[in-house]
């Protein structure tokens, strides 16, 4: 038997409030009941962990992804005809890639779309369930020096840290916002979605100031998804959401970090970190595949103030008949 110290995980952190490296986890099998509690201590304390070199596969990605609870997949996007590029319904496409595997020229729908992940945002707001940890694996980096970093911010301290009076006011309205992932796309790439009105179409409601239920932190639920706080003049809404989220995104609170291998693996608690893709010199010309699980939310917070449907954007059509309905 190994001594038990052999097994221990070790921390680098970095970010003076959030954020960590973590080694030592061996992803060759099943990672350990004993590492694996571990990590779920450290993702809970530092809502962000990388892991360098892993020794997973796609497979072994979506098994370790869903001992954090039940996996979200890309069922909604492929009924609808879109192709699976990827083995498992579990993966979700986050690469700069077409369907044939081709690099999506700077011009094309896709690249448009993946802008929308340029902006800080957290994953999943806008369907009626959220998204608790999303797991990114890098399959193929593209070169050294062309760009590619994925930022965190920090929303627990962000809150923390708000003005006294803003803090006060957001405690005592408690305000709900409605978040679209058309609102978020449309901001990214605003000649994208001509004619589509985020107003149309299903909006998912949750609490702007909420507990981050693992770790009993206050934390700020917002992201680039954010359309507008409900029940209060469009002056106001924007005003509030244009400020915090202007305050939780400053340099202060956020992390870069680089992808140094294929293999690296990063995991982020989206109930208490905002996050984005830098960009960089690869876009339009090598390639940057990358593949994401997403672990539905666990929390009470779940589904904010949404009817418990299964429902989710790709099979917004089936949410848009509900609504109207
Ligand atoms: C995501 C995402 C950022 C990146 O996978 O949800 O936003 O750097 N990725 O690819
Ligand atoms: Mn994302």
């Amino acid at each position: 038997m190994p001594h038990k110290e052999e097994n221990k995980i070790s921390i680098v952190e970095l970010h003076p409030t959030f954020a960590a490296e973590v080694h030592g986890v061996d992803f060759s099998g099943d990672v350990s009941d004993e590492q694996f509690d571990e990590v779920y201590k450290a993702i809970t304390k530092y809502g962000v962990l990388a892991f360098r070199n892993t020794d997973l596969d796609d497979a072994r990605h979506v098994a370790f992804s869903a001992r954090f609870g039940e996996l979200d997949d890309v069922s909604p996007y492929t009924k609808m005809g879109k192709k699976n590029r990827l083995p498992f319904e579990q993966l979700f496409d986050v690469s700069n890639l077409l369907e044939d595997g081709s690099v999506a020229p700077l011009d094309s729908h896709r690249s448009a779309m993946n802008k929308g992940n340029s902006l800080f945002h957290v994953d999943s707001s806008f369907n009626p369930r959220r998204a608790g940890y999303s797991l990114l694996r890098a399959h193929e980096l593209p070169p050294k020096g062309t760009g590619g970093n994925t930022e965190y911010a920090d929303a627990r301290t962000a809150f923390d840290e708000l003005p006294e009076d803003l803090k006060n006011e957001l405690l005592e309205k408690d305000y709900v916002v409605c978040h679209s992932l058309y609102h978020s796309r449309k901001l990214a790439s605003p000649q994208s979605l001509p004619g589509v009105n985020p107003e149309d179409h299903f909006m998912s409601r949750h609490k702007l100031v909420q507990r981050h239920e693992p770790s009993g932190r206050v934390n700020l639920y917002i992201a680039s998804h954010a359309h507008h706080v409900e029940g209060i003049s469009p002056e106001k809404s924007k005003e509030i959401i244009d400020t915090v989220y202007k305050h939780a995104c400053q340099p202060k609170y956020v992390v870069s970090i680089e992808w140094k291998n294929n293999n690296d693996l990063i995991m982020w608690d989206n109930t208490c970190v905002m996050h984005r893709a830098a960009g960089g010199s690869f876009e339009g010309k090598y390639k940057r595949d990358m593949r994401r699980t997403t672990v539905h939310d666990g929390s009470i917070h779940a589904w904010g103030l949404n009817e418990k449907t299964t429902d989710r954007m790709g099979s917004v059509n089936e949410m848009d008949r509900r609504l109207r309905s």
